[in-house]
């Protein structure tokens, strides 16, 4: 006994000599009534000081896992041992089968379960699969400050419990940051919520499924499909084209069937990258008026325009109307890991996904929000804007020279954002030429994940935010040369580049 102690770093060296004789006391190692070593033997068995053991042996008792005798020193506790209690039970320890106890939804929750099938990166791939913001831009000084400021204004409030609908400081601001973006935000009310995909998922809850039928983009979000799958509802995905959803495929699919909701992200879409145009959207917006449809409308990106005008939100394109659900996000904007995003629409709407939300989780980390809300009162996000947009823009046009001068692609997208897409000859197989990348080191996301019916076996998405500049030389020169071999056999391949 006493001989697998090991000390962790960062943790007070007492608690950790309480802790580990705590698990003995606790699994009936160290015996009720038992006399614990005495402090200096200890101190000398675990190679700590004699004061830590006093420290630790005070805790223990006033916790009362051991008890002081006067004179004779210290003993362990009576505490039910865990084996004792396993024993009393009858059964010993309880081996059950959870495979056969999982819900439907929690079954194809994992089965749609992406991160769980990609491709594992081996130390060193250069891999595009992310569209994750590139850490090394977050300015952790501004975001430190923010921290301080507010927990010096009312800290003890944070950590108490907040309101379902979110911290009030960071909604009055987001309200005005949306009618700042034209959305006129009469009528209309928020809901703070743990990032686009639990408003997205809270949005979907609340709404009745009448048709069981839903509009989209396709290709779109790969969460969002899986969430309106695990919703149960039918997807009709709709093409995309250099400047948006097709207006005419869209138009056929309303003369077919009834949706009780369209799923659009009309910049910077994910995958294609593609902002759908002025027209488009003033075009999608009088469909969907006319034939009454809610437009869920996912604005994850906005933020990311590196050239051309400001496009309007089709949130603001509904003016005084209620049909647009605005769910924004600073995920790829700022920091993912605080997981904060909004859901903007009609008040009655946003009243009912209020106790939806405070069924689910109470409410969104009043720590995360109050923090993400002095760090834009304090004027950081448009000063961290410009530093990642121009980063981001010398990577975006870094990686779409290289495509353009490497890889035999028939079309590529992206007008700015945070990756660009690429699809191939019909026939060619983006799985394949994955196979082979990763074989050389480079990983990237085959396109057909984004599809709603199992199409775009010839398409990839390249996230380049977090590539470092050679690696994105090094890693598409790779991709192109992969894919040449692919279309022309190894021989003809070397023949074709030197063209
Ligand atoms: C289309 C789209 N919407 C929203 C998000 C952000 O989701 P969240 O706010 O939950 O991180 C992403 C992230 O990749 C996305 O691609």
């Amino acid at each position: 006994m006493f001989n697998d102690f090991k000390l962790a770093e960062g943790r007070p060296v007492y608690l950790q000599v309480k802790d580990y004789m705590k698990r003995l006391i606790v699994q009936g190692a160290l015996q009720a009534d038992r006399r614990l070593p005495a402090t200096r033997e200890l101190a000398g068995l675990l190679g700590v000081s004699r004061n830590t053991v006093i420290s630790a042996y005070a805790e223990l008792e006033e916790d009362g896992f051991a008890y002081t005798v006067q004179g004779k020193g210290s003993f362990a506790a009576a505490v039910t041992p865990v084996r004792a209690a396993e024993e009393e039970s009858g059964s010993g320890c309880a081996k059950l089968d959870w495979s056969e106890r999982f819900s439907d939804y929690a079954l194809l929750a994992e089965e749609l379960d992406l991160m769980k099938r990609g491709i594992r990166a081996a130390k060193g791939t250069i891999s595009f699969t992310s569209i994750a913001p590139d850490e090394k831009l977050f300015d952790l000084d501004s975001v430190r400050r923010a921290f301080s400021d507010r927990m010096a204004v009312e800290g003890h409030v944070l950590l108490n419990y907040g309101y379902a609908k979110g911290y009030k400081p960071l909604i009055d601001y987001l309200m005005d940051y949306m009618a700042r973006k034209g959305v006129d935000t009469r009528d209309k009310d928020m809901l703070i919520t743990s990032g686009f995909t639990e408003g997205f998922d809270i949005v979907l809850s609340a709404i009745r499924k009448k048709s069981g039928r839903v509009l989209c983009e396709n290709p779109t979000h790969n969460t969002a499909i899986k969430n309106l799958k695990l919703h149960g509802l039918e997807i009709t995905g709709i093409p995309m084209e250099r400047d948006g959803i097709s207006i005419g495929g869209l138009e056929q699919a309303l003369a077919e069937g009834e949706y009780d909701l369209a799923y659009f992200v009309p910049s910077y879409h994910n995958p294609t990258g593609i902002v759908t145009s002025l027209q488009k959207r003033l075009e999608l917006m009088t469909l969907m008026n006319r034939f009454r449809i809610p437009v869920v409308e996912d604005g994850f990106n906005e933020e990311l325009r590196y050239s051309g005008s400001h496009v309007a939100p089709l949130a603001a394109m509904a003016g005084a109307g209620n049909g647009v659900i605005y769910i924004g996000s600073f995920s790829k904007v700022l920091f993912p890991g605080l997981r904060v995003g909004w859901v903007l629409g009609d008040r009655r709407l946003i009243g009912t996904l209020e106790s939806v939300k405070r069924a689910r989780s109470i409410h969104t980390s009043t720590l995360d929000q109050s923090l993400l809300y002095q760090y834009l009162h304090n004027g950081n996000l448009e000063k961290y804007l410009r530093k990642a947009r121009a980063e981001y823009k010398r990577k975006y046009e870094l990686t779409l020279a290289c495509c353009r001068e490497r890889v035999p692609y028939s079309a590529l997208s992206g007008d700015g954002g945070l990756h660009l897409f690429m699809a191939f000859e019909q026939g060619f197989d983006t799985r394949k030429l994955l196979a082979a990348c990763s074989q050389r080191g480079v990983i990237f996301t085959p396109g057909d994940n984004f599809y709603t019916d199992g199409a775009g076996g010839n398409t990839l998405r390249l996230g380049f935010s977090r590539v470092a500049d050679e690696d994105i030389r090094k890693g598409i020169a790779i991709i192109g040369e992969a894919a040449y071999e692919l279309m022309k056999g190894p021989d003809q391949a070397e023949a074709a580049q030197n063209k």
